[in-house]
């Protein structure tokens, strides 16, 4: 070892030992006749002291060379500091410096490799490698790494075996786009990676494992956003034998285990709410529950008063927001000006103030009295001194935008705390949902998710209202995982595949494999996988999961340090049988 201790570990009771650190040089600061050295590694940072007239002249000289990222090793006593830094878990000491080691160079670096540091996003990514020194950023991959070996733990007392499946595969049908692979033993085929193990966690199933993980990278190609990475990784579990109620139950233990063991937390037991009744209040699948701000619906007392653009709406829905009647009307156009951006797409926002002194003023006073007014407080169990926020249009589009409102408020009110967290099982997804685009359903989950018994004989009538025995873990507003329990039968898959609009043909080409396997005794079976970079994001009260991947993409996809994708040779290409167009870049 060319250490005898690590930067992070020396105190008082190590004082008057000879020690050698090595390490990076974080800072030098030369004071005439007194030189600090701020030496860094993974585990912390010490200080290195030498004097003029005490230490080594020819060190001390060596000492005012380092440069900054410079590699040390630095041997000498430690010693008891005359100012203490209380800040820093080294700070009651620093080490006299007696031989200095140059065990590497470096150029300056092209930011400051400090908390604070003056490096912009694209900087920081093409240099991510010295972004890792940082850490925050070497933080949140120790706690990444924290996260996986719980996970690990808790599956493995549950009888969990992991298992790994392949990365060069055909097709999954997860909802986004395929990564293809060219092959150049099979010309003109083409492989897929992952979006999820999925086939291969139920075929594991069939073969008996009964119980299967693998902590897993998956690839999408899709738009990508601060919780989405086209690679990214899945704690993705299967299990035999069991029902909804099973899964819930062991994945809620999974959830409560990480959070004692990472967080120091308690969670209670995970609250459960059915889709349409999370669609219903918060207008939205995935609703934050940190707060309440539920919807309400107002039609019965909204409409009829000859205001044309609530009678016109399929519905009227308004949020309270508690204690805001004093909004000024700056801050209310703020709001209004939230929901008409093109994101949420509302064409106005209505308010009305229930004020302190009982009287309301609204921005609708032609068509709606006080009393109507009050009609309206009652519906939402308003207070004085409340403010009502009110869209209207069709159904699902002004939830979705109420939804975004309730949000920006919940924001802005402080409503969101990151050190606070709030799981939720959301249950009985519907089985499809309908593509405008390719007027056709598609699976909501994927289609290897089984129908609800008792939702069966709508498949024929009314396959839009059709409930799946899926569901979703939701933390803070973030979908964290999802699953269902599958089809374990080949009559009902076909009748799946038929619905979703595969001919025969075409459901026996992607998928003949799963089929004809479950015509081998499949057992009853069903899953989950948890978004990981999302979990610990949320663990580590960050918003992008970028921050919890060593090297990540950027939001075009690219790896900037390693500049890929890339072009590749000619002669790969027809290696592997690819025509490219003329013009490539
Ligand atoms: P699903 O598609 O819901 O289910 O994915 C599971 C979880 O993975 C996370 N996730 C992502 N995280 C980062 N970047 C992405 N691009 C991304 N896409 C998804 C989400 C999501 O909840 N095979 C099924 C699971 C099953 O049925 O067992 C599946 O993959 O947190």
């Amino acid at each position: 070892m060319l250490r005898t201790h690590t930067c992070g570990e020396l105190r008082m009771s190590n004082v008057n030992e000879q020690v050698t650190l090595t390490g990076w040089v974080q800072r030098v600061r030369d004071k005439g006749s007194l030189v600090w050295i701020d030496l860094r590694d993974r585990y912390g940072i010490t200080q290195l002291f030498l004097e003029e007239g005490k230490s080594n002249p020819e060190v001390l000289e060596q000492a005012r060379n380092c440069g900054r990222e410079f590699v040390v090793s630095a041997s000498g006593t430690v010693t008891e500091r005359q100012s203490k830094n209380d800040k820093m878990p080294t700070g009651d000491i620093e080490i006299k410096v007696e031989k200095l080691e140059l065990l590497n160079a470096s150029k300056t670096p092209p930011f400051t490799i400090e908390e604070e540091t003056d490096g912009g996003d694209d900087l920081r990514m093409k240099y991510r490698y010295l972004d890792l020194r940082r850490a925050s950023v070497r933080q949140n991959l120790q706690l990444r790494h924290k996260m996986a070996q719980q996970t690990r733990l808790y599956l493995d007392g549950q009888n969990f075996i992991e298992v790994e499946t392949p990365v060069l595969i055909k097709s999954t049908p997860e909802g986004a786009r395929d990564f293809v692979v060219p092959s150049r033993m099979n010309q003109g085929e083409f492989y897929a990676l992952p979006q999820s193990p999925q086939t291969f966690k139920q075929l594991l199933m069939v073969s008996g494992f009964d119980r299967y993980y693998q902590i897993v990278k998956c690839f999408r190609d899709e738009d990508l956003r601060a919780d989405r990475q086209p690679e990214f990784t899945q704690i993705d579990c299967e299990m035999s034998f069991i029902e909804q109620e099973d899964i819930l139950n062991m994945f809620e233990g999974l959830v409560r285990h990480l959070f004692k063991q990472v967080k120091g937390i308690d969670i209670a037991s995970v609250p459960r709410m059915t889709y349409d009744h999370a669609m219903k209040y918060y207008g939205s699948d995935k609703p934050d529950t940190r707060f309440e701000m539920k919807f309400v619906e107002l039609n019965d007392v909204a409409k009829g008063k000859g205001f044309s653009i609530f009678d016109g709406a399929e519905l009227v829905v308004g949020i309270c927001a508690s204690g805001c009647a004093s909004y000024t009307r700056k801050q209310i156009d703020e709001l209004t000006e939230f929901v008409k951006r093109p994101q949420v797409g509302a064409k106005g926002l209505v308010y009305a103030r229930y004020n302190e002194d009982g009287t309301f003023k609204s921005s609708v006073d032609k068509f709606y009295d006080e009393s109507a007014l009050r009609l309206w407080a009652t519906a939402m169990d308003a207070k004085p001194g409340d403010l009502l926020l009110i869209l209207s249009g069709p159904e699902e589009k002004t939830r979705k935008q109420l939804s975004e409102l309730r949000l920006h408020l919940g924001n802005q009110l402080g409503l969101r705390d990151k050190n606070k967290f709030s799981p939720l099982w959301v249950l009985d997804f519907p089985l499809f949902e309908w593509d405008e685009e390719t007027q056709r359903y598609h699976a909501k989950h994927h289609p290897f998710t089984s129908p609800k018994r008792e939702d069966i004989p709508l498949l024929d009538s009314d396959p839009g209202k059709v409930r799946a025995n899926a569901y979703d873990m939701v933390l803070n507003g973030t979908e964290i995982g999802g699953g269902s329990i599958r089809i374990h039968d080949k009559a009902t898959q076909q009748l799946m595949f038929k619905k979703l609009g595969f001919t025969d043909e075409e459901a026996k080409k992607q998928f003949g494999f799963l089929m004809e396997a479950f015509e081998y005794g499949a057992p009853p079976h069903g899953g989950i996988a948890f978004g990981f970079d999302r979990l610990c994001s949320l663990f580590g009260g960050v918003d992008s999961i970028r921050d919890f991947i060593a090297f990540p993409k950027n939001n075009a996809g690219r790896d900037v340090m390693i500049d890929s994708p890339s072009t590749i040779a000619e002669s790969q290409l027809d290696e592997l049988g690819i025509a490219v167009k003329e013009n490539r870049s």
